[in-house]
């Protein structure tokens, strides 16, 4: 379904400001509205070769930080790799990664719930894996623990350890939404920080910067559809577990 396609049922007025702001500057797509957003961001494992400006890149940059995060100090970081040697680079660490997890995962995958659909996700991580190299941009994200008030060690370790995800994740979910606001599909992938180091050497990243999550950005080969989701009915708790 393309974003054209997707009524845009009533917005009130913060879901029209929101979606005016997502579809500023776009020529070739409607807004559409905030909840369509999230309920059809799926995870996008296949991309066209379709370039993806660089004024898109920015406006989802830009929509990312606009997330919450400790303290506001904004110690995240963002790579924008375009170069075919690094995302090369990135694509070969990515699949060893895949590989190790893979190989290491229990192989009873037909025990899960199957609307988590395990092997289904399986088969497109592998289509993903195979391609990353061939993704217009892939955006690497993390967090500069120079800047973090928590001591390296004793009582406040934990939230230095903690906030590397915490402060990231929020910053990550704005990207992908914004890029689903744009047309443009994303996964959020963390699979290759087993191999964090070499991909920080592979980036040229500093020490003090841990790595966090590496997101495709391109036009999907597959339409945007709803999620496949639990109801909230089955996770459902009213005032006590
Ligand atoms: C913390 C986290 C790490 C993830 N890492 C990967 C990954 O390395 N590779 C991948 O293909 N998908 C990854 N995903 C995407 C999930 O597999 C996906 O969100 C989930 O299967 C639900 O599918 P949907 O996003 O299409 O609704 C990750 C998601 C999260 C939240």
């Amino acid at each position: 379904m393309s974003t054209a396609e997707i009524t845009r049922p009533g917005c009130d007025t913060l879901f029209t400001a929101i979606c005016s702001l997502l579809s500023e500057g776009s020529e070739t797509l409607e807004p559409i509205e905030l909840f369509e957003v999230m309920r059809t961001q799926t995870s996008a494992r296949g991309y066209t070769d379709e370039p993806v400006s660089d004024e898109d890149v920015h406006r989802i940059l830009e929509a990312a930080t606009w997330a919450p995060n400790a303290n506001n100090r904004q110690l995240w970081e963002f790579i924008v790799i375009r170069d075919a040697a690094v995302k090369k680079g990135l694509a070969d660490l990515y699949r060893k990664s895949l590989a190790l997890i893979i190989d290491s995962a229990p192989g009873d995958v037909a025990a899960f719930d199957s609307r988590t659909a395990p092997k289904a996700m399986i088969r497109w991580s592998m289509n993903l894996a195979e391609t990353l190299e061939d993704v217009p941009v892939i955006v690497v994200v993390g967090w500069d623990l120079a800047g973090s008030p928590h001591s390296p060690d004793g009582i406040f370790k934990v939230f230095r350890d903690e906030t590397v995800y915490t402060g990231v994740m929020p910053a990550v979910q704005n990207l992908m939404l914004a890029a689903r606001g744009l047309g443009l599909g994303t996964c959020l992938t963390t699979v290759a920080n087993i191999y964090e180091g070499k991909v920080k050497e592979l980036l040229e990243v500093p020490a003090s910067v841990r790595l966090v999550a590496m997101i495709p950005v391109g036009y999907p080969t597959e339409p945007f559809s709803p999620r496949k989701r639990i109801p909230v009915a089955e996770k459902l708790h009213a005032d006590r577990w």
